[in-house]
């Protein structure tokens, strides 16, 4: 019998996700909670929010769920992994205690500092005077972190004391994002990429490699944002580069959290710099990557099902890939990663023939429309990055939308 998943989310990532597993021989019925208007024409979507942990438990009992796969931190962070694995149902992805490797900056530098991963130095602070005090006896740059989740925005790398000095005011004064602690840390100057290793305790089934585009504009000028574009796999990162990253970093990580009695299980996604030839961390999430997944998993070649399975159930599983590149484009609300509106229509999607993922759209009288700052990634395959390139912005100039915006340049340094 064919197996009934439910995917929770409704970005990108999740659209890669339900693709993926609408493709898999082993899955007769995906469905997405709540999805998006891309989602929608492969899968079922169900109209309930990520948050609504008992909503979803209730659904995924109903209906016989065989797998659920959680996409968004804040579902993981309300301990959605718990109430599943309580209730005795099958479920990808960390358990709250786990997913604090994401949710809570000092853990997961002290858990690195305990166990001697390398990253950059840093101190916590819960008071203002004393951070600034610290900020201004060291160099610049300097990067100012909220403890906490702040959708990806709570990063500040001030290039001057007074942006250090305003981000310390907006975290800890004027508590931006919630009452909160800041990390203050070491400025690491190096080409950044993203190393997913899907986990079950020590075991480690690493994904291949993927380059994110943080900037919201050409040359990376501009605000942090969730990702413009991304690209796998990332020409630079050698094998050794791959290699050194698991052994000093993932596998350590995945043995400590076991050790320390938190064993992760899901997507420890490595948020990697290579530093002076060395890869070290610049953040870790418990989740898929967005837009890094929407690169990745259609360079897999195994069944994801069968890998899911494998995973959640311990078993050896070795992912294997097609030797092509893809490289997506995000394609933004303008005014992203501020305020931006919303409900514009989008034309012209039907004659593209390569992927597009849905990250922030609806439908309204049978039109898509916008609905969200990250609205769709659009993607190339090819046989190397410049090919992949070339078919990604020759599909996204066909994309018809009066209110979107993206960058020129994604993958442009490496082709
Ligand atoms: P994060 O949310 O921790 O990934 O930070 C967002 C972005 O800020 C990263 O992708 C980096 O570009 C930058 N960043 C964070 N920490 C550092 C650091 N220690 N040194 C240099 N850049 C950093
Ligand atoms: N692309 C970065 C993230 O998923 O956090």
């Amino acid at each position: 019998m064919g197996k009934k998943v439910l995917v929770i989310g409704g970005g990108g990532r999740c659209h890669a996700i339900v693709d993926s597993l609408a493709r898999s021989e082993r899955v007769s019925k995906v469905y997405c909670a709540p999805g998006n208007a891309g989602i929608a024409t492969q899968a079922e979507c169900v109209p309930l929010p990520v948050s609504d942990v008992e909503g979803l438990l209730g659904f995924a009992k109903e209906n016989e769920i065989d797998m659920t796969v959680v996409g968004p931190e804040a579902s993981l962070a309300l301990g959605i992994v718990d109430r599943f694995r309580e209730e005795g149902l099958k479920i990808f992805g960390p358990t709250k205690a786990a997913a604090r490797i994401e949710s809570s900056k000092e853990y997961a530098k002290d858990l690195m500092a305990r166990h001697g991963v390398p990253t950059a130095a840093y101190r916590t602070f819960g008071d203002f005077d004393e951070a600034l005090a610290y900020v201004k006896a060291g160099p610049i740059p300097v990067v100012i972190k909220y403890d906490g989740l702040a959708a990806g925005k709570g990063v500040v790398v001030a290039l001057t004391m007074s942006e250090a000095e305003d981000a310390l005011r907006d975290m800890l004064l004027d508590e931006q994002f919630g009452k909160g602690r800041v990390v203050v840390e070491e400025f690491l100057n190096g080409p950044e990429f993203s190393f997913m290793c899907l986990v079950n305790g020590r075991k480690l089934y690493p994904l291949d490699i993927a380059r994110d585009h943080k900037r919201a504009y050409d040359n990376d000028a501009g605000p942090n944002t969730g990702g413009m574009g991304a690209y796998s796999p990332v020409p630079f990162v050698t094998e050794e580069i791959r290699r050194t990253a698991i052994e000093t970093i993932l596998q350590p990580v995945a043995d400590a959290m076991a050790d320390e009695g938190v064993p992760f299980t899901g997507v420890l996604y490595g948020g990697l710099i290579l530093h002076n030839g060395t890869p070290k961390v610049i953040e870790f999430n418990a989740r898929f990557g967005d837009p890094e997944t929407e690169v990745v998993l259609p360079r897999l070649k195994s069944d994801f099902y069968d890998l899911i399975e494998a995973v959640v159930e311990g078993r050896d599983f070795t992912p294997e890939w097609r030797p092509v590149s893809v490289l997506g484009v995000v394609m933004a609300s303008k005014g992203y990663p501020g305020k931006y509106d919303k409900g514009y229509t989008i034309r012209n999607l039907d004659s593209i023939t390569g992927k597009v993922y849905h990250m922030g759209t609806g439908s309204r009288d049978g039109k898509i429309q916008t609905v969200g700052g990250r609205v769709l990634m659009v993607l190339g395959e090819g046989d190397d990055l410049a090919d992949a390139r070339r078919k990604a912005y020759d599909a996204v100039k066909r994309v018809e939308c009066d209110n979107l915006f993206y960058r020129s340049d994604i993958g442009a340094r490496e082709c």
